[in-house]
């Protein structure tokens, strides 16, 4: 019996492109994201830029961040934008009553925000207020940030200090309606979408892409009643789904600390990811043959319990192995759905659920996801390619998943990009790659591994999983043979 697998790869062949945003990425006012994580203030002995951290922005100008998501999240149905403008020791307080009833000081607004998109390179996408702000509210938010007209909203803006407009080209008209934005019916979410997005202007030449909420993982009703009724109307329709290790919101189980029998429930739970995209795409497809609207998987990762000791609301977990191997899979299912996938923004950018960054005080490592996001930059904006992969399953429990995931890209230069996922905890596996026309001068890669699938970085080991130099990739005559390590993540340059 022959254990490995096999992929043709056909890079002359032409497919959809990957949306540079499938590489967003979602930062809430919760716990210690924007506080602590983000800003610290500009009187803070931590070297910052106007308040925001130095060391955060130059690590995540790493990851070429393409579109940057905010203020939640459940928070952006009780943020109410205009106490987050002005003279810091002016701006009211208010409790963050979904997040551990802190209270914020309303000190990280939209000009903070907006820098910190500027910093970092990404392009904003806004969600605005449904659950409990007015139309006026959001209406007059979108006329400050991007109206470059001598009118009451853009000189309020100019008095706080910025003369220009911003471009602001996404906007999401509402968060999880269906729940902590409203708990709306979906008739009713759709009447005020409709409503709401009839005053989100386009102000000065900023021409705005339109988030409708979508659905709560499999409620495909949701996603057929808002195509119904307000599918013309928008250009990007939601999707929330989290990758829970037992598939159980009461005990969801420990970020490093888990068996391989957990290992594996939480890669087939991150794997309905495909399933759910597929469905809730056949409803779009019903309403929107054109693919016109675009799916925005604007929340998606790893949830587990918190750390031990740390505040239950400030949802801070560890990131292990295992998460670097669900965000790889996850990538090359939003690859699979280019047509349909237009972003996606995982939970969340620092110190909450699936983190690229954690800190504690004046000390910031990477976490293995971090890593991942940086290796698959090269995938951002490439074509997609066809791929045929024949792969031995990893079954436990009778339940089996992919022993090896794959997908590969080319760039506009013909740079060819094939990342692939060994699910395995233990054992390696030789991939025979038939590569067709793909020049096959030169070969290189990375790779990302550790001794265990619940390996992490901690303050005092923050390299413990970072990626190295991958050299098992070999060709023989016109196979490219790739030894892939156990659990681990790989990125070839095929050129
Ligand atoms: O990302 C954490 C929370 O998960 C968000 O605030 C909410 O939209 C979702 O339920």
């Amino acid at each position: 019996e022959d254990p490995g697998a096999t992929l043709t790869l056909r890079a002359d062949a032409t497919g959809p492109q990957v949306n540079p945003n499938v590489y967003g990425h979602f930062a809430e006012h919760l716990g210690r994201c924007i506080y602590e994580g983000i800003w610290v203030g500009e009187d803070s002995s931590i070297p910052n830029t106007r308040g925001i951290r130095q060391d955060v922005v130059a690590a995540l100008r790493e990851l070429e961040i393409p579109v940057l998501r905010w203020p939640g999240g459940c928070f952006a149905d009780e943020y109410h934008w205009k106490d987050g403008i002005g003279p810091r020791e002016n701006r009211p307080k208010l409790i963050n009553t979904h997040w551990g009833g802190v209270v914020e000081n309303n000190h990280f607004g939209t000009h903070e925000f907006l820098d910190l998109c500027e910093q970092i390179g990404a392009e904003p996408y806004i969600c605005g207020n449904v659950g409990s702000g007015s139309v006026q509210e959001m209406m007059n938010w979108v006329e400050y940030m991007t109206s470059d007209a001598d009118s009451p909203m853009a000189n309020l803006r100019r008095a706080n200090g910025r003369d220009k407009p911003w471009k602001v080209p996404y906007f999401g008209v509402g968060n999880e309606s269906w729940g902590c934005g409203g708990n709306m019916r979906p008739e009713f979410y759709a009447d005020l979408y409709r409503r709401y997005n009839t005053f989100v202007k386009n102000y000065s030449g900023n021409r705005i892409y339109r988030i409708a909420c979508g659905s709560n993982g499999s409620d495909f009703n949701w996603t057929e009643v808002l195509m119904d009724r307000a599918g013309r109307r928008m250009n990007g329709l939601s999707l929330h789904y989290y990758t829970l290790p037992t598939g159980d919101w009461g005990r969801k189980g420990s970020a490093t600390e888990f068996d391989e029998a957990q290992y594996h429930a939480t890669l087939f739970q991150t794997l309905r990811m495909d399933e759910l995209i597929a469905k809730h795409g056949e409803i779009m497809d019903r309403h929107d043959p054109q693919k016109r609207v675009g799916m925005i998987i604007d929340e998606w990762g790893i949830w587990t319990d918190v750390e031990p000791g740390t505040n239950p609301g400030f949802l801070y977990q560890q990131n292990s192995l295992r998460d670097a191997i669900i965000a790889g899979l996850n990538f090359h299912i939003f690859h699979r759905h280019a047509d349909r996938v237009a972003m996606t923004n995982i939970a969340q950018t620092i110190n909450v659920l699936q983190a690229m960054i954690l800190t504690d005080k004046q000390a910031m490592l990477r976490t293995p996801t971090f890593h991942v996001f940086e290796m698959f930059k090269v995938h951002q904006g490439g074509t997609v390619l066809p791929i045929e992969l024949k792969t031995p399953k990893y079954t436990l429990d009778g339940k089996s998943i992919p022993t090896v995931s794959a997908s590969a890209t080319r760039r506009d230069d013909g740079v060819v990009s094939l990342s692939l996922v060994n699910t395995h905890p233990t054992e390696s596996i030789r991939v025979a790659c038939a590569v067709g026309e793909v020049p096959l001068k030169s070969v290189s890669g990375r790779v990302l591994t550790a001794p265990a699938v619940n390996s992490h970085n901690t303050f005092d080991h923050p390299e413990t999983v970072k990626p190295t130099e991958f050299t098992a990739a070999l060709v023989e005559g016109d196979t490219l043979n790739v030894d892939l390590p156990s659990k681990s993540v790989v990125v070839l340059t095929l050129q």
